[in-house]
């Protein structure tokens, strides 16, 4: 389809573009999280959009490729302003403050970004600057009379379509945007426009490369792109929005700071010193509420800038607290901070990563993660490390040799079984993850080790010990599997949960250089061909991998 559609493409049109911006792959791979509002401090759902990206980030390096990961701070625009008007502060110190507190909990949550963007940098600005006078050369900004709803929790311009009443509890009538149920204000402003309704069939050309994931939503983009795209605003008058980038001809404008913030994608890629080659291949990661922002907007203005589109948006939904979205401004957020300090930091990012699934919302509760920590962490996977490193099952503290040989005719079955399962493992995992999907490559990872566990239980190697020599070879093969799968698994789990995936390896004694999935091979010695691990000594010991939590009631 996707070869179809290139070949097809004429010289300078949006999929032409599409291709030339990819094809290159000579740079790092950008792959970038939204960058957030700096009007409250990082909550949960912050922390869960961030993760998504470290996982993919991570697992990328792990198969050896170069990518870069950015996230950061989006400080312009009236909300931010109004916050700092009502806290009596100056904004840019209110912007240094909470940037800041975003970037500490990014860094307790070990998300492994290469580049922390603010839109208040000066890099950031002379990106901006130069990307309005290239949408203006190219013929796509003019003056015109804005007139219509605005939401400024959101920072959106609304048609009256994307409004309705609702009530407060005192019965007072007011408009909220239908989306996201915040309040919206009439306005009426002559503004600078952007031809948003000229691009229509650039972007349902973008769309038909497939670009969003997962499919849902990539249906409710070709749904508002039947609907009626009138051109956008993309100004606001100073002397009501003051915080803000001005339109460079212009300084009695501000630059509306949607079309600032997604600008931050190109300040990061070098925008505009570099060259065009270093723009694309990017992958943006977003949280469904900002999908027309970044499925409408941004590809358009990149197109009308004549840039290529992105070649993916990873969207995912929202974590809700008894079903309602958690977001600073209703006051119900989970304080990531405390969520660390009763599970860990690899605690909470199992949780989140496992539990959360892109495509619907999750509900957070204590209830639930204390159970999945339990069963997943302390009992299946610590369960496994502890039944091939005891000293009670491994006195010796090494890794054995496997012998093809000893395998009882009656066991066949058991093993065929684990050796199918491990084999499909990471392949399993790398579809997963290419379908932005890391919650069910954890699963397939859990369901693994309880496969291995169970394999564990049916041999009872601590029995074979006592038996004969051909059951004691057998004994030390089921042993020298059961290391091996875990190998297999503490590697997988790298991106997810770095820490324990170290304490595994450090304990298993696998060398730095042999942790990535480029070129490593697993199971090698179960079709006769030589392990570099039988018969080398254990790591130190660890301890406990995972501590068991008090569930904590409904
Ligand atoms: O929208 N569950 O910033 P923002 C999951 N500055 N993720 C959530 C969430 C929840 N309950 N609440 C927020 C903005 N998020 C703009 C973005 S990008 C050029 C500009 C995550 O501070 C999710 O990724 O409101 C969402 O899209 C993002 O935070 C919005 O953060
Ligand atoms: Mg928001």
């Amino acid at each position: 389809m996707w070869r179809l559609l290139c070949r097809k493409a004429p010289c300078g049109s949006v999929l032409h573009m599409v291709r030339a911006g990819y094809g290159g792959e000579s740079g790092a791979a950008l792959l970038t999280t939204p960058i957030f509002y700096v009007n409250a401090a990082p909550h949960l759902g912050h922390v869960y959009s961030a993760l998504l990206a470290d996982v993919q980030h991570r697992y990328s390096a792990l198969c050896g490729r170069d990518t870069r990961l950015s996230t950061g701070t989006d400080e312009h625009g009236i909300k931010v302003q109004q916050t700092a008007t009502a806290l009596g502060l100056d904004p840019s110190n209110l912007c240094a403050a909470v940037s800041q507190q975003f970037r500490k909990m990014f860094d307790t949550m070990g998300i492994s970004y290469t580049d922390f963007v603010r839109t208040t940098e000066v890099r950031h600005s002379q990106a901006v600057c130069h990307f309005w006078k290239k949408l203006e050369e190219r013929g796509y900004i003019y003056k015109g009379t804005y007139q219509g709803w605005y939401c400024t929790s959101d920072e959106a311009f609304l048609s009256e379509e994307q409004t309705m009443e609702s009530r407060d509890g005192e019965g007072n009538i007011f408009r909220v945007s239908a989306e996201s149920g915040h309040q919206v204000h009439w306005m009426s402003e002559e503004n600078y426009m952007f031809r948003l309704s000229h691009l229509r069939s650039e972007l349902l050309s973008w769309l038909q490369t497939e670009p969003i994931y997962p499919a849902p939503f990539l249906r409710i983009v070709q749904q508002w792109l039947e609907e009626d795209l009138p051109d956008l605003s993309v100004s606001r008058q100073r002397s009501r929005v003051s915080w803000g980038i001005p339109v460079p001809s212009d300084s009695s404008h501000t630059i509306y700071v949607w079309l600032d913030a997604l600008i931050n994608y190109l300040t990061v890629a070098g925008f505009p010193d570099q060259n065009l080659a270093t723009w694309g291949p990017s992958t943006h990661l977003l949280g469904k509420d900002i999908l027309r922002f970044h499925a409408v907007y941004w590809p358009a203005f990149l197109i009308a800038a004549g840039l290529p589109p992105p070649k993916k948006l990873l969207v995912h939904s929202h974590w809700t607290c008894n079903g309602v979205k958690m977001s600073k401004s209703l006051q119900n957020v989970v304080d990531p901070m405390e969520c660390i300090r009763r599970y860990t930091r690899d605690g909470l990012r199992y949780f989140l990563l496992r539990h959360g699934a892109p495509e619907r919302d999750c509900d957070f509760t204590h209830h639930i993660a204390c159970k999945l920590l339990n069963s997943e962490l302390a009992d299946a996977l610590g369960g496994l490390l502890n039944r091939c490193t005891a000293h009670t099952i491994n006195p010796e503290q090494c890794w054995p040799h496997y012998q093809c040989t000893s395998v009882p005719p009656s066991s066949q079955n058991d093993l065929n079984r684990l050796l199918g399962t491990v084999k499909e493992l990471p392949g399993l995992v790398d579809q997963y993850m290419d379908r932005f999907q890391a919650n069910k490559a954890l699963e397939a990872i859990d369901s693994s080790v309880r496969c291995s566990n169970a394999f564990f239980q049916s041999q009872a190697p601590w029995k074979l010990y006592k038996g004969g020599d051909d059951a004691k070879a057998w004994g030390q093969s089921v042993l020298y599997l059961t290391l091996e799968s875990l190998r297999l698994y503490a590697t997988l789990l790298q991106p997810a949960v770095p820490g324990l995936a170290k304490t595994i390896l450090d304990r298993l004694r696998v060398p730095n250089v042999s942790r990535t999935l480029k070129g490593n091979r697993f199971f090698v010695a179960t079709s006769g061909d030589k392990c570099d691990f039988q018969g080398r000594t254990l790591g130190s010991e660890c301890g406990l991998l995972y501590r068991r939590l008090e569930v904590e009631q409904k």
